[in-house]
């Protein structure tokens, strides 16, 4: 039987974090899970099939991120590293704070590039595969997340950088771009956003299948949702009709804003 490689994966007690673990563990895969609360990742480990390895600590802070790495490459080595751990922020650009601008640019762009970049140095470019868990948002500039489309929008362009730089050596940057899906990332306003302008949410069981499947595939990028992937492409081609789109939409959206 076909060994199947050991992955490192954030934000792993979240919403979609948890649905990921629960498919590899299922497939068979070794898993070691990062997360910031011990209580959550060993309530997570235990109902998982298998035997997997948890790692406490925050990808923003320097030495977590080291620890991170070396605990994780105590053993068999990781092959994998599926960046998943995220934060949101919902609310008009009047409204946030320079906090919020540093959380949610480090968070999701700045600290995800940097253990990349320490995982890839520890593989020396062995065979291995990293997933960025990006957003439709990484391609679709909306209302009211500047800040995250921001930090999506850079990790997309992060990836596909990377992926063109590595693509004649064994290792593989891959990305993917959930739409609007069921966890406690989204706030009450979003969600009751969502249902006002009749947005699709996918339970995070969803977004879980279709990592499995960047994985175990060939390409470098998936994007989940229809009308959502049209949008994404129709914004790259020809930007002005989404901007009229959105412009329709923005009364609503702004009603839902935090701070409101
Ligand atoms: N849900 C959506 O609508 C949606 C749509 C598109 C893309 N996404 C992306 O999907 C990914 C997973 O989100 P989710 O929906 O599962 O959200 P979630 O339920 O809020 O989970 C987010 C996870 O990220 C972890 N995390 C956040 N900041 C961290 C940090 N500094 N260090 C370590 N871990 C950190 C959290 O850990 P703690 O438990 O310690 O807080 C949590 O496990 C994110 O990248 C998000 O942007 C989500």
């Amino acid at each position: 039987m076909k060994k199947l490689p050991k992955c490192i994966l954030t934000g792993a007690t979240g919403g979609i974090g948890q649905a990921i673990a629960k498919q590899l563990s299922e497939k068979g895969y070794s898993l070691i899970l990062v997360g910031r609360n011990i209580e959550n990742l060993v309530m997570l480990v235990n109902k998982l099939q298998g035997k997997h390895e948890v790692v406490i600590g925050d990808i923003t802070n320097e030495t977590d991120r080291a620890n991170m790495i070396a605990k994780s490459f105590n053993n068999v080595e990781p092959s994998v590293l599926i960046n998943n751990a995220g934060i949101s922020n919902f609310s008009t650009f009047n409204e946030v704070s320079d906090t919020d601008i540093n959380n949610v640019l480090t968070t999701n762009l700045t600290s995800t590039i940097q253990l990349t970049h320490e995982f890839l140095k520890k593989r020396g470019g062995q065979k291995s595969t990293v997933i960025n868990v990006g957003s439709t948002l990484g391609s679709i500039g909306f209302p009211g997340y500047s800040l995250y489309c921001a930090s999506k929008f850079g990790l997309k362009g992060f990836s596909e950088a990377l992926s063109r730089e590595m693509a004649n050596t064994d290792v593989r940057i891959s990305y993917l771009a959930p739409r609007a899906t069921d966890t406690n990332i989204n706030t009450s306003n979003v969600i009751d956003m969502n249902k006002a302008l009749g947005s699709k949410v996918d339970p995070p069981e969803m977004v879980a299948k279709e990592l499995v499947y960047l994985l175990e595939g060939k390409k470098n990028s998936r994007f989940i949702g229809w009308p959502e992937k049209f949008f994404a492409r129709l914004n790259g081609a020809f930007p002005e009709l989404v901007d009229l789109s959105m412009k329709k939409s923005l009364p609503t959206i702004l009603k839902f804003t935090e701070g409101k």
